[in-house]
């Protein structure tokens, strides 16, 4: 079983040509709604290309009691995630504000709300005890992140960590209290550059540079996402590398993509699939999810992301 612990959003997108710089304003010709959260998105990523197979899929997370909270739990439940653990509270339900431009580039204001008051006992251990990947993000309380990977390590289950996004407080200490609890960092070259400078391993503009030196101090396996140059995977003792490549794609819409990556990465890990060819499936279902608007319409489900990996 997979067990994602993390946000639940709904993203408010408007389509614009080019997104507004501080203090300007663009106009868009709609606003629409679509489901999204970090972890959320996960969730439905692994869930898709779980049907079919042996794994399960829970969530554990937080919504509002507002007509927002119960579209977002009534879609994980249809997209088969197991919601037992997601917790109805008086905040309001979390909401995403996100700008789209022509290349598909996104930028996103994430109004936290009940993802806020997600707590390590809502995910019950024997829930837990259950999973064989627990996945994480960071939209939600750090300290009850750090509880429930610590409290995973401790039941055997391994921590997929997604660095994203990287939060405003940035102390040393507890990067490395996260690292030191996780077995598979996963970040894009941005977060991988970012976390190397909290850790006092500065690496310039060097992503793989970065990703191997938080591996080499560290002891995670660190994932780095590049997009369309794909994904590279640095594993500690001797910073052996791998490489996944992208498919090639024009996107519509980059929103959810590293999430895609996450979810599909965490199927594979939890099927027991090589860390090479879980990329590989990872990053081809994001190049596909790249190809719809919206954070998941594009997450393909496990057929037709074994086709598309067939005719590549
Ligand atoms: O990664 C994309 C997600 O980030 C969006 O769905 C939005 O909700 C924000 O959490």
């Amino acid at each position: 079983m997979i067990v994602i612990f993390g946000s639940i959003n709904m993203d408010l997108v408007a389509r614009v040509q080019r997104i507004a710089r501080p203090g300007e304003t663009v106009l868009s010709r709609r606003a629409d709604s679509f489901f999204g959260g970090k972890g959320a998105n996960q969730a439905v990523a692994a869930a898709r290309v779980s049907h079919g197979g042996s794994v399960r899929v829970a969530m554990a997370g937080a919504i509002g009691n507002d007509p927002f909270g119960m579209a977002c739990l009534k879609n994980l439940e249809e997209n088969g995630v197991d919601t037992r653990a997601i917790r109805v509270t008086d905040e309001p339900t979390g909401c995403a504000f996100i700008a789209v431009d022509e290349t598909g580039e996104n930028a996103i204001t994430v109004a936290s709300g009940a993802n806020m008051a997600l707590r390590s006992a809502d995910l019950p251990d024997s829930l837990l005890s259950r999973a064989s990947v627990l996945v994480l993000q960071m939209e939600v309380p750090m300290a009850d992140n750090l509880e429930v990977a610590a409290r995973a390590r401790r039941a055997g289950v391994k921590v997929a960590w997604n660095f994203a996004p990287v939060p405003a407080v940035k102390e040393r200490s507890t990067m490395a209290e996260l690292l030191a609890v996780t077995d598979i960092l996963v970040v894009n070259e941005h977060e991988a550059l970012s976390i190397a400078g909290i850790v006092g391993e500065p690496s310039g503009e060097d992503y793989l540079k970065a990703g191997s030196a938080i591996s080499r101090s560290f002891g995670p396996t660190c994932i780095v996402t590049a997009g369309s140059r794909g994904a590279y995977a640095i594993a500690a003792p001797d910073g052996a590398q791998i490489h996944a490549r992208a498919r090639p794609v024009t996107p519509v819409d980059t929103t959810g993509a590293g999430d895609t990556f996450v979810g599909v990465l965490a199927n594979g890990l939890a099927e027991g699939l090589e860390i090479g060819r879980a990329m590989e499936r990872a990053c081809a279902a994001a190049s596909l999810s790249c190809l719809t608007a919206g954070a998941q319409a594009g997450m393909p489900q496990r057929g037709a992301l074994e086709q598309h990996l067939d005719q590549a």
